[in-house]
């Protein structure tokens, strides 16, 4: 039985003095039947470990290396060392504005596995691609090429984020979320077998708000949301957690 998730990405988001939205967050997310995980910036983890009960902490990003000579990136190691639990990898922010290609993220997702954090591994298609239909063909692709060769649903996530609805106020269709929810999880298991493909988590993110969140996350393969600028307050992420936890 997969529990609901749901997920917060801060994004380049967030000073110390935001640091009471988080302690709300925390408050709120006793005793829900889900689990709450907030990726913030680095610079926060640390604190928002040591200081929350009823939380996972998050980062969004890491290296593949554990350290060296690489300025200004922080490793997975680090990312565990100040406390979090779960990393995000491949968001589309990096994957365009970096160039990471799936390759780079399977690496990631793979060293954050052996420092045993939990990897949120993010894949979704362009406007563009779905207007050409490839849409599950790009799906298909991000995900075999990004995911470790071992996975279970205690090691891994699935965000599913269509580019297009990031940011933009715009979301798939119940039927188009639905599709592709259902395509991913039947990859799974076919590649990884039905067991480990029916445990993995899969969640939706672009655009999540407290409106939409309960008819999102009420599909049957959608385990929860990741969310981008309606977690950053208190009073805009805690109706979508007691959403998710109606689920
Ligand atoms: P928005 O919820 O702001 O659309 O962002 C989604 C996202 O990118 C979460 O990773």
């Amino acid at each position: 039985m997969r529990r609901s998730i749901a997920a917060g990405n801060w994004k380049m988001n967030g000073l110390r003095e935001n640091f009471n939205d988080i302690l709300l967050i925390d408050a709120a997310s006793e005793n829900v039947n889900c689990d709450v995980i907030l990726c913030v910036p680095d610079t926060l983890i640390r604190e928002m470990s040591e200081k929350t009960k009823n939380i996972f902490s998050g980062g969004q990003n890491c290296h593949i290396e554990a350290s060296g000579a690489f300025t200004g990136d922080i490793s997975a190691e680090m990312i565990k060392d100040a406390g979090a639990s779960h990393v995000i990898v491949g968001h589309s922010e990096r994957r365009v504005n970096y160039n990471e290609n799936n390759n780079l993220i399977k690496s990631k997702a793979q060293t954050a596995l052996n420092e045993g954090l939990k990897a949120i591994i993010c894949i979704g298609e362009t406007l563009k691609e779905r207007d050409t239909g490839i849409t599950l063909d790009i799906i298909k692709k991000q995900l075999l090429d990004s995911l470790p060769q071992e996975i279970t649903g205690e090691t891994i996530i699935i965000a599913y984020e269509p580019v297009w609805a990031i940011g933009t106020g715009l979301t798939p269709t119940i039927e188009q979320i639905t599709e592709v929810h259902d395509f991913i999880r039947a990859e799974l298991e076919n590649n990884y077998g039905k067991k480990i493909g029916h445990s993995v988590n899969i969640l939706y993110g672009g655009s999540m708000n407290a409106k939409n969140a309960h008819e999102i996350s009420a599909i049957e393969n959608v385990d929860g949301g990741l969310v981008g600028g309606a977690s950053l307050k208190a009073e805009s992420f805690i109706p979508i957690i007691n959403a998710l936890n109606l689920n």
